[in-house]
């Protein structure tokens, strides 16, 4: 018999003018895995701040156990029963692995009856469940995904009965996500339940009981994984059909080369050479660690002091800073969007006109507001970036539009080149094709254009040519005809690499 452990009642909460919740219905049962589902910005990270008590709804009711209760803190939450790892990493990145890990357990309110070498083992053990990090590290020194398994490890020592677990795969590998599907569903068989936020249906119709879906703040189905299909899922958040996935690819031969690069060499990646041509969307693969963002952040001299040759159009360029690159019209979108995406304490304006304040600029170097502004609501019309006014702060977006803040300042530059690191990482289905179309205007313009993603369907659907990276070197390339998952995993490692689907 399945028992209900947390329900939601009529649940609503506005930010100013912005309806983020509307009536909210949702139930969720003991040992299931509950999946919602929905576009960037209908409310779902919004519902499950309520859940753990970092805000407060403005109306309706919170049951655990069929009680009513008010969740007013995370730390009543986590007496509650209830865990949460966010879809923001939010660990201290000048503190080791194991203190991260094991600050969460202080938390607890037996603090005074504890037993501080259990508990340290215990983060040790579910640590390594995870993965082969070395917990005196700091975790500054960690990559994305391996802070994100931090996260996970983190929520996963506080004996939560309810676990909450927002897009917690975005930044993870195939493997890694297999490894934490295989622990949720130990979990539910331990009884705990789990919320599990994503926007990836494959993901959810593999592992998930139950799909919640929301759109505009409001919850608008709930179905038996089984019953339902991911067309279904899909069509109910956009609340439109959406037609096809992916624009199309280049017909005719690609133009020459926009971006040149000979004989790229540093201590984590080498020979690299490529060209990257007018009309085409260029696809990088690699596992995680391959040297990818490396190789690409060492072009545009975010990073390292690689040799070799560059040329732009044709001719040399001896780039020095990040800074003298963007003057060249190449640019940068990182793959850690909170590290250096976006400022998230500052308006989408500022943040969108950032890179290029000659645009926004009047004379003695004064900033003419207006005109940021003018330029902040053309890139988020072009980009469909939601937000209450271009006035509002990044931090207060959703996950997916602070995404599209973070290459709305790019595109605000005009580049010529672009290296998108995970671009869509976070974003939902809907825009996401919203984006790719995009990058394919932009190359029709002879922009030149290179992804990164780890996202093999996504290269595979957008990209004409695909170079793929294994250890810091090129060990292929594919072009479109030959894409397939098979062809970019074999040439990215000869160990099982498991496909990765969207
Ligand atoms: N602190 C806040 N102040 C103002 N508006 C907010 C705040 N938090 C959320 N919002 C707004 O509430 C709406 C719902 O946001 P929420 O983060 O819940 O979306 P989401 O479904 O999690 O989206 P994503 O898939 O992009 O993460 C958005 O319009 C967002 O801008
Ligand atoms: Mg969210």
């Amino acid at each position: 018999m399945s028992q209900t452990v947390l329900e939601i009642r009529n649940v609503s909460r506005s930010f100013g003018p912005v309806r983020a919740l509307r009536d909210i219905k949702f139930d969720l049962r003991r040992g299931e895995i509950h999946a919602i589902a929905g576009e960037n910005g209908a409310g779902k990270s919004t519902l499950m701040n309520i859940i753990d008590g970092i805000i407060q709804p403005d109306s309706g009711e919170i049951l655990i156990d069929g009680r009513a209760v008010r969740v007013s803190s995370p730390s009543q939450a986590q007496q509650l029963g209830i865990g949460f790892v966010h879809q923001e990493i939010a660990l201290c990145p000048d503190v080791s692995v194991a203190e991260n890990i094991f600050m969460a357990a202080t938390n607890q309110s037996n603090k005074f009856l504890m037993d501080t070498a259990s508990l340290k083992n215990k983060a040790r053990s579910v640590l390594a469940q995870l993965a082969d990090i070395d917990p005196g590290i700091l975790v500054r020194e960690l990559s994305i995904s391996n802070q994100q398994l931090v996260e996970i490890a983190k929520a996963l020592t506080l004996d939560c009965r309810i676990l909450i677990l927002d897009e917690p795969t975005a930044a993870l590998t195939e493997r890694e996500a297999q490894l934490l599907f295989s622990i949720m569903r130990q979990l539910t068989q331990q009884g705990i339940a789990i919320i599990y936020i994503s926007h990836r249906m494959v993901e959810i119709f593999e592992n998930c009981d139950r799909v919640t879906v929301f759109r505009d703040g409001q919850c608008i189905r709930t179905d038996k994984v089984s019953e339902t299909t991911p067309e279904e899922v899909v069509n109910a958040m956009v609340g439109r059909k959406i037609e096809s996935l992916y624009p199309p690819k280049l017909r005719k031969p690609a133009g020459p080369p926009v971006l040149q690069v000979d004989g790229l060499s540093d201590s984590r990646f080498r020979d690299i050479s490529f060209a990257l041509r007018a009309g085409e969307i260029l696809g990088v693969a690699g596992l995680i660690g391959a040297g990818r963002s490396e190789i690409m952040r060492g072009i545009c001299r975010l990073e390292g002091k690689a040799s070799g040759h560059v040329r732009l159009h044709g001719r040399d360029l001896d780039l020095k800073s990040y800074a003298e690159a963007i003057n060249e019209g190449i640019v940068y979108l990182s793959e850690d969007r909170k590290g250096d995406g976006v400022f998230l304490d500052l308006s989408v304006a500022v943040n969108v006109s950032a890179l290029n304040l000659s645009q926004v600029s009047r004379s003695l170097g004064l900033i003419d507001k207006g005109a940021e502004i003018r330029l902040a609501e053309a890139m988020g019309r072009q980009l469909s970036i939601k937000t209450a006014g271009v006035g509002q702060k990044v931090s207060a977006l959703s996950g997916g539009n602070q995404q599209k803040v973070a290459l709305a300042k790019l595109l605000a530059v005009k580049p010529k080149v672009i290296f998108l690191d995970e671009p869509t990482r976070g974003v939902d289905v809907g825009a996401k094709s919203e984006i790719h179309k995009i990058l394919r205007d932009l190359a029709e313009q002879g922009v030149g254009i290179l992804v990164i993603s780890s996202e093999l369907p996504e290269l595979i659907g957008l990209c004409d040519r695909v170079i793929v990276i294994a250890e810091g070197r090129i060990t292929g390339e594919l072009p479109a005809e030959r894409l397939s998952e098979e062809a970019i995993m074999q040439l990215a490692s000869n160990t099982g690499w498991q496909r990765r689907s969207a």
